[in-house]
């Protein structure tokens, strides 16, 4: 049973705390309230993000920050870190995260994403701390029988191995509740984060050429990439065009407070569906980013991408009822916040 605390009292290690997703949940934590200790080794994030961070929260809040340039997988240095600060609850990012890549570097996707995590649960039990809250993604349910996703929807076998290692780490937290219920876990499935922190002071920024769908056009929006490339123009779809559940990544953040709040003072396994329950194509995204930059933006319709679905969506009324959380921007704000980030930082935090 975790021991219900306040947030001024608690503890949290967040694992990749420097990366797109960790950073504007770590603004949220120290918004309310809680002590932050942050583990990430910047293989792909940076240190002025932690900087950026200390500057939108403030000095006073920035005084419940710490942050340690470390691999979750180095056992000794994950040690040392849980001896000094002790955490109670712990939020875990750390991952490589490309689709494309995972297929061709397999040993290195399981070695750090399953490694790392075994790792820390195994420090984590060995200091006592047994609540942690898990970074996995819709993409477990793989090509979906059904929409909306439900967190009952079925698992399916993952198309890649970065799909396999969430898929995995599910499966294994799952596991160590069972065999001890002490274990208190939150799995959070994202379905497409993007977005940006409306101080446009943090944002996405991947390195080399953009996987995924809106950093590419926000950088040809913002004229360093001559046309976004649409991954097919004849799915079964409005438009043609692929259609996700895009969420702006300052909902996810307040998605990971709620679930915080929610396991205070519980035990058990839980997931959570985090979207808004709306579908948005390709198309669509353009044409709102456009909006939001005050210029067309040029995109040609390319052959369909291997491994992608034609749609998801996500169901939310658990995350809603359970945690009283639920998405409250829409997709003319995702793409204004994510606009506002990459016209300031043109090149991301290496032009800081
Ligand atoms: C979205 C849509 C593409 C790029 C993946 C992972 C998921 C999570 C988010 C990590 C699709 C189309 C894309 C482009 C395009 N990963 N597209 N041109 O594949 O839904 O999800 O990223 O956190 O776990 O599975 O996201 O942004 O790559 O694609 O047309 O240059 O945009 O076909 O329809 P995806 P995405």
């Amino acid at each position: 049973m975790s021991q219900a605390l306040k947030p001024q009292d608690t503890r949290v290690l967040v694992t990749g705390g420097a990366g797109f997703i960790g950073s504007h949940t770590v603004v949220e934590l120290l918004n309310q309230g809680y002590q932050v200790v942050v583990v990430d080794d910047l293989s792909n994030s940076s240190p002025v993000a932690i900087e950026r961070i200390r500057q939108i929260v403030g000095e006073s809040a920035a005084e419940r920050l710490r942050f340690y340039q470390a691999n979750v997988n180095d056992r000794d240095q994950l040690s040392r870190i849980f001896d000094a600060h002790d955490p109670d609850r712990v939020i875990h990012f750390a991952g490589f995260k490309a689709v494309g890549e995972s297929v061709s570097k397999p040993i290195e996707y399981y070695a750090n994403n399953i490694g790392s995590t075994l790792t820390l649960v195994d420090v984590m039990r060995d200091h006592g701390c047994k609540s942690i809250i898990f970074s996995s993604s819709a993409t477990v349910y793989g090509d979906p029988d059904s929409l909306p996703l439900t967190e009952q929807s079925p698992k399916k076998p993952a198309t890649n191995p970065y799909g396999w290692t969430k898929w995995m780490i599910e499966q294994m937290l799952a596991d160590l509740n069972t065999a001890d219920p002490e274990w208190n876990v939150v799995l959070l499935r994202y379905f497409n984060p993007i977005g940006a922190h409306p101080s446009g002071l943090i944002g996405e920024d991947p390195k080399g050429i953009p996987n995924n769908l809106v950093p590419y056009v926000a950088q040809t929006a913002v004229g360093k990439r001559e046309a976004v490339h649409v991954f097919g123009g004849d799915y079964d779809t409005p438009d043609g065009t692929g259609v996700r559940d895009y969420i702006h990544v300052c909902d996810l953040a307040s998605g990971h407070v709620a679930a915080l709040k929610w396991m205070n003072g519980r035990e058990g396994a839980e997931v959570f569906n985090l979207g808004t329950g709306k579908g948005t194509s390709v198309l669509e995204i353009i044409r709102a980013f456009s909006a939001a930059c005050g210029h067309e933006i040029p995109y040609v319709i390319d052959p369909r991408r291997p491994g992608d679905v034609t749609a998801n969506y996500a169901d939310c009324t658990k995350a809603r009822e359970m945690m009283g959380w639920e998405a409250r921007f829409d997709i003319d704000d995702m793409c204004r916040d994510s606009w506002r980030w990459q016209s300031q930082n043109p090149d991301g935090f290496a032009g800081a």
